[in-house]
């Protein structure tokens, strides 16, 4: 099964697939993550990415419609189905998307909109954390890990935070959203592939609401 999570900065889109990687083996496909990765290994797509990301705005196209057709090719997303998360974010990339399917024969099982209000954002991103040995998400009110200082799926101590999560760039990532992202809804609306979940609800129930989707 193939699918996007769909929603605004903090909606809980990387919280989630992570979930859909541990209980089902799905392969998550983060533009966000994977363009952090080449920014800290600072490879030439990593120093074009780097002063867009920071300001909060959007990657080019190419890079992100690149490494998405890369990587969707590679055996593990035909044996266990993917989760796009930060991708398609413009109707540019929604299109490169539709093409890239139809090209490679896969299917899109679902769009899931995590419905969440704006006022939560701010909140949820600026006391987010990572373990920074795998990369496990964190919250310094919403998830701790079980054993303060401790990663609760490797066991590392260190941690680290973002350096686009501060309050200012965070408006800025909204504003984007809501003006270049959010309108491709419409053409996953039309499809019929668009389902929403309740983003406000508890982490654990909006895994069981999106594990109702991919029942249905
Ligand atoms: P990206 O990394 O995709 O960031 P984003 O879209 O702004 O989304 P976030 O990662 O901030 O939020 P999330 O929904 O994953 O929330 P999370 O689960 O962590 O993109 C970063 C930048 O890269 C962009 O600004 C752009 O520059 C560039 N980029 C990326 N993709 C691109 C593309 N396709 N095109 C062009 N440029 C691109 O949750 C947040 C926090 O809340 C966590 O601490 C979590 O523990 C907590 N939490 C989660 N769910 C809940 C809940 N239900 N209740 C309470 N707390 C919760
Ligand atoms: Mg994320």
């Amino acid at each position: 099964m193939n699918i996007i999570l769909f929603g605004p900065p903090g909606a809980g889109k990387g919280t989630q697939a992570q979930r859909l990687v541990a209980e089902r083996g799905m392969v998550q496909l983060s533009t966000g993550d994977m363009l952090r990765a080449a920014v800290e290994a600072g490879t030439e797509m990593g120093k074009r990415a780097k002063e867009k990301m920071a300001a909060g705005a959007l990657v080019s196209d190419d890079i992100v419609i690149g490494i998405i057709r890369d990587r969707v090719q590679e055996p593990d997303c035909a044996t266990h189905g993917f989760v796009l998360d930060g991708f398609p974010r413009n109707a540019a990339q929604a299109q490169a998307l539709d093409d890239m399917f139809a090209e490679l024969g896969l299917t899109l099982h679902a769009v899931i909109e995590m419905v969440v209000d704006d006022e939560v954002l701010a909140d949820r991103v600026s006391g987010r954390f990572s373990c920074a040995n795998c990369g496990h998400g964190y919250h310094d009110e919403f998830k701790q890990p079980k054993v303060d200082g401790v990663c609760d799926v490797c066991g590392a101590t260190e941690f680290k935070r973002r350096a686009d999560d501060n309050r200012d760039t965070v408006a800025k990532r909204l504003k984007e959203y809501h003006e270049t992202t959010e309108p491709i809804l419409d053409v996953y609306r039309k499809t019929g592939v668009l389902r929403q979940v309740d983003g406000m609800a508890s982490i654990d129930e909006v895994a069981r609401q999106i594990g109702e989707v991919l029942a249905a």
